[in-house]
């Protein structure tokens, strides 16, 4: 998969990529992420990558030019029914779908060539969003300061599922959520720390038993903490 960041904090990622499975898949040649600062595509001598909302209001909007420009660069076109088959082109914003694993999953499966627009949380100029992109993601209902985060977020989730990206072909499938609930506990060694032990069953090496309580307890802390997965009500796409 390539990946394409476009922000204007390129800073921001001088480190984020190099670490665990992203930096080992990037070795891999699994994946090759390349990030960009939008100011460059800035047209104006001032290189203005911003401006004030027309109706008035707070905050600066995300200009459109330097974005298209950059579009144009890195696709040859900014008309989206023209993009190359395996293209998306994503925009980070609270007001994007929310990323559930099924949508990691779907985008993974599909996605040869990734373009995020990290968006500020004042906005991007909606011309963008109509002409541009190709999905919306919202990595929760909560407001951050731009879509730099949400960017890592979602390429953590996606990278980690590309094949041969994990050491184990099976760790992805056991996941948590990849089966809708939430993951069961592990315990390491020392067996007994502090006097705090080690459930019995994880010791005596029956696997049937081990994986009945692993199920148990998966669906205990789903049930305590995330009920709305049991009752379907989480919303995946
Ligand atoms: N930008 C600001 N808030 C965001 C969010 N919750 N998800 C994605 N991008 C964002």
């Amino acid at each position: 998969m390539k990946i394409d960041v476009l922000t204007i904090f390129p800073e921001f990622f001088t480190q984020v990529f190099d670490f665990g499975i992203i930096r080992r898949a990037k070795n891999a040649g699994i994946v090759e992420i390349r990030v960009h600062d939008i100011r460059e595509y800035a047209v104006d001598k001032h290189k203005m990558v911003d401006d004030r909302p027309f109706g008035g209001g707070d905050g600066m909007v995300l200009k459109p030019e330097p974005i298209f420009a950059a579009i144009e660069g890195l696709l040859g076109t900014s008309d989206r029914s023209a993009y190359p088959p395996g293209t998306s082109v994503v925009l980070l914003s609270p007001q994007g779908t929310p990323l559930k694993q099924p949508l990691a999953e779907q985008m993974a499966g599909v996605t040869e060539h990734l373009i995020m627009i990290c968006g500020r949380y004042e906005g991007v100029d909606e011309r963008v969003n109509e002409t541009l992109i190709t999905h919306e993601v919202s990595i929760g209902d909560y407001v951050l300061s731009g879509g730099e985060p949400a960017a890592v977020v979602v390429v953590d989730s996606l990278v980690r599922l590309l094949p041969n990206a994990l050491g184990s072909e099976t760790s992805a499938l056991n996941d948590s959520f990849s089966e809708g609930l939430l993951d069961h506990p592990h315990y390491t060694r020392p067996a007994d720390f502090r006097g705090m032990k080690v459930p019995e069953v994880l010791l005596n090496g029956n696997h049937a038993e081990i994986e009945k309580w692993r199920r148990e307890r998966a669906l205990e802390k789903t049930r305590s903490n995330r009920k709305d997965l049991l009752e379907g009500e989480n919303g995946d796409t």
